[in-house]
């Protein structure tokens, strides 16, 4: 393994790998390498632009924290955290979609009864009531079934991006009833702009593209014997539905947040202003 070429090299280092290694590794491995190398055979790159693109590699890195998951940002911008996703969920058409994780979610967010206002202590913001179902694949409810719920702020940022706040705000876990319902009070989603001051934002203006996301709300849907479901609940006729930053809208998820004006709301509560009323049910499939 002397005097490589441009044309011996690839095949040197794929037979690199020892053949005793585990199997799956060697396939996982040695896939990278043809491709990282079909990667460098098109696009010719300078010294120059190589160090540029490790640089960035390198930039990205230091930009993780505690907080702040820039590598999945970069997945999620590249449509990689997309396509995983639609490779391990190829599930039945009457079965709820699967969209993007994202980085914001949090374990350990506070069991909060049927009803309960998931924005308490927010400011601002729109009121509005979420309710809804969990079914089996078979339209069957679900009773006890969890929903792990996360939304942006009406100032557009996640708690975990804002230090001076409290944690856990507009973070619950909800738990169906004996007819697999569930409902909440929240504030209208608002679309946001995906982190944008580091390496994945110098990406996307060299693009050409913007960092926003379409108004949301998270959910990871589970109960025992099911397969659990993170997806979200897009809000219909927002601006960015076609145009995702992260690629993970889908038509099935686009829900209608109907606006009523002041008087009783669905928990009865009374209401001055207006709000909004949304209906969501989820379908989980056996596992
Ligand atoms: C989110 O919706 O929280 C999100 C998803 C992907 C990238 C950034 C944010
Ligand atoms: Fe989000």
């Amino acid at each position: 393994m002397r005097q490589l070429t441009e044309e011996s090299l690839t095949h040197a280092v794929l037979a690199a790998t020892d053949t005793s290694v585990d199997p799956r590794t060697r396939d996982v491995a040695n896939a990278l390498i043809r491709h990282l190398h079909a990667f460098v055979r098109e696009i010719e790159p300078s010294e120059a632009e190589w160090l540029k693109g490790i640089e960035f590699l390198t930039r990205t890195g230091h930009t993780c924290d505690a907080n702040r998951q820039e590598f999945i940002l970069l997945s999620d911008t590249l449509g990689v955290s997309m396509l995983v996703d639609a490779i391990n969920h190829r599930r039945p058409g009457n079965v709820t979609e699967s969209t993007v994780l994202g980085p914001f979610h949090v374990h350990g967010a506070p069991a909060l009864p049927m009803g309960a206002n998931l924005a308490e202590g927010v400011d601002g913001g729109s009121p509005a009531f979420v309710e809804g179902r969990v079914l089996d694949g078979n339209g069957k409810p679900i009773a006890g079934a969890r929903l792990d719920v996360w939304q942006v702020r009406p100032d557009r940022l996640y708690d975990v991006q804002d230090p001076e706040q409290p944690s856990m705000q507009l973070r619950a876990v909800f738990h169906t009833a004996a007819d697999g319902r569930y409902r909440f009070r929240t504030v209208m989603p608002v679309s946001y702009a995906i982190p944008d001051d580091g390496p994945v934002g110098e990406m996307l203006r060299a693009l050409g593209r913007h960092p926003w996301r379409p108004a949301h709300i998270h959910f990871i849907v589970s109960a025992p014997g099911h397969a659990p479901v993170v997806t979200h609940v897009f809000v219909e006729d927002d601006p960015y539905l076609d145009s995702d930053a992260v690629f993970g809208v889908k038509d099935s998820l686009v829900v209608a947040f109907e606006e009523r004006p002041p008087g009783m709301a669905p928990d009865g509560a009374p209401m001055e202003t207006h709000f909004h009323v949304a209906h969501h049910d989820f379908s989980l499939s056996a596992r």
